[in-house]
């Protein structure tokens, strides 16, 4: 049975005005590596953490700005949120399309709330804590190319030509404000389109986005604004001594107008320096060290890398169960081709290269979560390529070959095929990561012995479920299991409930 909305009562939860406080019983493990009875053995002790959640319910009129909004993703996810909005369907081939979110873990997936006379009750993931309704999104951003956003929606050839009919209206007044360019960051495909750009040096570059966060907030009358790069992916940044190690060091080679600062370095910083969240949903190294201590320094939320959209997606799916299943996987090898802007753009060698590496750790985790089945710094050979086809569009194919040893020697090979469009898939998660992100700046917590709350690090690993190659605090575990992502993300909402993680351990019936 599926319920809309729920309320937990419990002595250990408190809905008052504009917030809800939970006390929750953090159940962990200590291990500790002693000398008992003469041999050093693992002893692990299980150990319960008190802590406290309050979650401001105030949810803010939110403001989104998008880097790269006239790409193929960002256009698609606009018209979508509109077409959602204003309950626009649309004729296709086969039948009357309505508008919907399908593909979005916060508007169209659910969680289980309990059992009722012996049936599973579920309600919507949403329901969990108050968050920003997409309707209500204002959306803007940056564009390097001028399109306003309903011919965007031509040049990606992405929705069907009835919606992008009716969404003209609404979005052709939409027009990219100017963004920083930097050819020596992207492929050099790219060039002609860039024909909307803010002039000036690097640290002008910063002050300008500035002003435009500002501008759009007051001209749109919105409380809070995400930032999330959705624009090409830019080759990695060369990280050097002296120039980017340290937030002394970033600021200084901004003054000097270093060349090795890429685009998106400069976006962050603008968003660092205004404390407004900055996600990075493309692969390279925009979090550079000197700036991902800028965040910590100044608490401001920052999230990437680079969307989980398809193929690895599938990939920290069937890796976990594989491995998790006792089943040695020893060969991964993943084809894509795709043609779109963004395959253009990762025709080049360098930009391929950060895909390539935000594709490749995926499955370390996995893979070191199973000690009898590979050695000490085994790994499965892993191999990613990528092609252009400009026929197919955004029409992305993914193959992938998966090799395993099974029992007493045997091979067994699974071979995946995907045909999908891409930004079909990117555009809600695009608003899982802005709603998510601007709900993790709603909650504090406290830990048993700590003085006062605080946010989360604002290095957001709660947004892991949504990265392929998720950005974490220094000394922290990276988590690519998907089912292990959700968990962490659901479990950590309902604690701001006082819901116990789900432990589908249904007792009740055993
Ligand atoms: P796209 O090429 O259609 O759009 C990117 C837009 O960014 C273009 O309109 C371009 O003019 C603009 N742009 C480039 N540099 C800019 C800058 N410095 N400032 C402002 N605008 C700039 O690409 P698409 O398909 O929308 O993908 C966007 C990014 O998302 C790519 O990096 C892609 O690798 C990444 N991504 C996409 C996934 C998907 O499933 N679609 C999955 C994972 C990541």
């Amino acid at each position: 049975m599926f319920i809309e909305s729920f309320k937990v009562d419990s002595p250990n939860v408190k809905y008052t005005e504009g917030e809800i406080q939970s006390v929750y019983n953090y159940e962990t493990t200590e291990l500790v590596h002693e000398n008992r009875d003469g041999t050093y053995q693992w002893i692990v002790k299980p150990k319960t953490v008190k802590y406290e959640f309050k979650t401001d319910t105030h949810v803010p009129k939110l403001g989104v700005m998008l880097v790269g909004w006239g790409g193929n993703n960002g256009s698609t996810l606009t018209a979508g949120v509109i077409a959602n909005r204003e309950g626009i369907s649309w004729a296709t081939k086969e039948k009357v399309q309505q508008a919907n979110y399908f593909g979005s873990l916060t508007q169209a997936s659910s969680i289980r709330v309990g059992s009722f006379n012996g049936e599973e009750i579920y309600a919507p993931f949403k329901s969990l804590l108050p968050m920003v309704n997409p309707d209500d999104i204002v959306f803007g951003g940056w564009d390097i190319s001028n399109m306003n956003l309903a011919d965007a929606l031509g040049r990606a050839k992405v929705l069907d030509i009835d919606l992008q009919k009716q969404l003209r209206p609404y979005m052709e007044h939409m027009v990219p404000l100017p963004g920083i360019f930097n050819p020596d960051f992207i492929a050099a495909n790219q060039g002609p389109r860039a024909n909307n750009l803010i002039k000036g040096t690097k640290k002008e570059q910063v002050q300008q986005v500035i002003k435009d966060i500002r501008e759009f907030k007051e001209k749109n009358k919105v409380d809070r604004v995400v930032v999330l790069w959705t624009a090409n992916t830019e080759r990695y940044s060369n990280v050097v001594v002296g120039l980017n190690d340290t937030i002394e060091n970033l600021m200084t080679s901004l003054d000097k107008d270093e060349a090795e600062i890429s685009p998106s370095t400069l976006y962050a910083i603008a968003c660092i320096l205004e404390n407004i969240p900055f996600i990075n949903g493309s692969p390279q190294n925009t979090f550079v060290p000197g700036l991902i201590d800028l965040a910590i320094q100044r608490n401001s939320l920052i999230g990437g890398d680079d969307f989980k959209s398809g193929q690895t997606k599938m990939k920290s799916v069937l890796v976990d169960f594989l491995v998790g299943a006792g089943i040695k996987p020893t060969s991964i090898v993943s084809y894509n081709h795709l043609g779109n802007n963004d395959g253009m753009n990762l025709s080049a060698p360098q930009t391929f290269r950060s895909k390539e590496i935000s594709k490749s750790n995926v499955v370390d985790d996995m893979v070191a979560s199973n000690g009898i089945l590979y050695e000490p710094g085994e790994h499965p050979d892993h191999v990613v390529v990528i092609k252009y086809v400009p026929y197919v569009g955004d029409s992305k194919r993914a193959m992938d070959e998966y090799t395993s040893e099974i029992f007493m020697g045997g091979k067994s090979t699974i071979v995946l095929h995907n045909t999908c469009e891409d930004s079909l898939l990117a555009a809600p998660i695009i608003l899982d990561l802005v709603l998510l992100a601007e709900l993790s700046t709603r909650i504090q917590l406290k830990a048993e012995g700590e003085g006062k709350f605080h946010s989360f690090h604002p290095v957001a690993t709660i947004l892991s479920y949504l990265s392929k190659a998720p950005l974490v605090p220094p000394g922290t575990p990276v988590v690519n299991a998907l089912s292990k992502q959700r968990a962490m993300l659901e479990n950590i909402l309902r604690a701001c409930v006082g819901l116990a993680p789900e432990n589908n351990m249904i007792l009740e019936y055993k």
